[in-house]
């Protein structure tokens, strides 16, 4: 079967990335990561990275003249691996509408609230003072917005009295884990087009067919 060459992009601790990495080693996910490049030389992600054997690079925005030289930087780290996606994985720059159209449609992103509610910093904290009885995640494809390209798959999480922002975070966190790789997986070995706003993957059957 053919992989899929995969760069993930993160500025963090990298459990999403752990987790696309698992999966991928498990058979789950037709890919294979190519790159992993931080904005953050201590990015705990990074290091996971350099431990597991792949290769991995700091492009810090620190030394770079603009923001422009930062993305020109990482989009040659890109082309030197030969990625076909993009995984953003907590990482913490917004794209320019440069660096997204060179990967349209292959560039996808995780964040910690079902969209469009909540986008932006802290989405968890955004979702308890707004009192929402259901938070969650969303995996979607980036286009030129923040947190605001066409959804791949969004999975749920009801919120307990009692919680904090950290609790939250944590429950949303495990459904994350779970998501990623499924919608990876599902961009990756089924055809799928875009709609307006709208992700059609053609083997989904409609309700009345199940
Ligand atoms: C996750 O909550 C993700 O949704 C958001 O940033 C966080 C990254 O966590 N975009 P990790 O670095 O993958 O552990």
């Amino acid at each position: 079967m053919d992989r899929s060459r995969i760069a993930v992009l993160l500025s963090g601790r990298g459990s999403n990335f752990l987790s696309i990495h698992s999966a991928i080693e498990d058979g789950r996910i037709p890919a294979r990561i190519v790159a992993v490049i931080s904005d953050r030389e201590s990015a705990p992600g990074l290091a996971r990275a350099r431990e597991l054997g792949l290769e991995a690079t700091a492009v810090p925005r620190k030394g770079l003249p603009s923001r422009e030289a930062h993305e020109q930087s990482i989009l040659e780290q890109l082309r030197r691996s030969g990625a076909e996606w993009v995984c953003l994985a907590g990482y913490m720059r917004l794209l320019t509408p440069a660096f997204v159209s060179c990967y349209p449609q292959r560039i996808l992103n995780i964040h910690p609230s079902l969209l469009p509610s909540f986008p932006g910093l802290r989405a968890q904290a955004q979702a308890l003072e707004h009192g929402v009885r259901i938070s969650g995640c969303t995996v979607h494809l980036v286009d030129e917005q923040l947190d605001s390209g066409p959804i791949v798959l969004q999975r749920s999480v009801e919120l307990r009295p009692g919680d904090s922002e950290t609790s939250l975070a944590k429950r949303i966190l495990k459904a994350e884990h779970r998501a990623y790789p499924e919608a990876l997986n599902l961009l990756l070995s089924s055809s799928w087009r875009v709609e307006g706003r709208r992700l059609i993957v053609d083997e989904e059957a409609p309700v009345e067919a199940r």
